[in-house]
């Protein structure tokens, strides 16, 4: 009889696709995220945060952006979709759509939030067509340490920043918090700000004292 092979859901995960990162360090990706999914059960620890407080204060902070009412953004490593809740929750309507690389954490979302867009992808081999979204935002994406994680944030940031038309938000872990957790990757505030200026925008925007552990840049078109 004929071996019927299965195709799989989504193509694997290559390092080339991600600049700055070792094939381990994409490995290591796929399964810190994998056994945090598997592991638990709130939604906000499947993701990797440790509480939902911490959660919710980053989204909060990304609102700040701008007033979003009405406008087309696009959740770049949305996990389970967890900031589209929020946005429902504060009753700032917006055209949104999530997309996150692992299909698994996608599945969870659309379970979990029937009424919006998911898709798993990487902006990064396939992008959207410049200027789809009024805003990108990308929560705890930058957390991880790999081999080069500027390199990483250069490109993903750059993509995201084609994809909008107005501007990207984004957060990272704050060097000087004294967090002591070497698999992390750690920004001082000063760096943050002129990576953000080398990015080519019209302004950035740094955004602290919100959370101990935590800065946010909004970078404008
Ligand atoms: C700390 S979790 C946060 C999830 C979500 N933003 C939240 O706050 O609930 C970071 C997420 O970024 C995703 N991620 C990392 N690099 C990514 C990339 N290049 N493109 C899309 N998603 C990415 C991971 O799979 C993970 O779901």
């Amino acid at each position: 009889m004929k071996k019927i092979i299965q195709p799989r859901s989504t193509p694997r995960l290559k390092p080339k696709d991600f600049p700055g990162f070792s094939s381990q360090d994409l490995q290591d990706l796929e399964k810190y995220y994998q056994t945090q999914l598997r592991t638990h059960d709130a939604p906000e620890k499947k993701v990797g945060w440790k509480t939902l407080e911490s959660q919710r204060v980053r989204f909060e902070m990304l609102t700040w952006i701008a007033p979003l009412k009405r406008s087309k953004i696009l959740d770049i490593g949305c996990g389970l979709g967890a900031f589209w809740g929020y946005l429902k929750e504060q009753e700032i309507p917006v055209r949104y759509t999530g997309v996150d690389l692992f299909p698994e954490g996608i599945r969870e979302a659309k379970k979990l939030h029937p009424d919006a867009r998911f898709f798993a992808r990487n902006i990064l081999k396939d992008p959207y067509p410049a200027r789809t979204f009024d805003y990108a935002f990308l929560s705890g994406v930058f957390n991880v340490k790999v081999e080069n994680n500027w390199a990483y944030m250069k490109a993903l940031l750059q993509q995201a920043l084609r994809q909008s038309k107005k501007g990207v938000a984004f957060n990272a872990l704050n060097a000087e918090s004294g967090l002591k957790e070497s698999d992390r990757f750690l920004v001082h505030p000063k760096e943050l700000v002129t990576f953000g200026r080398s990015l080519g925008v019209k302004k950035a925007h740094l955004m602290d004292h919100y959370h101990h552990l935590d800065l946010t840049l909004f970078l404008y078109k």
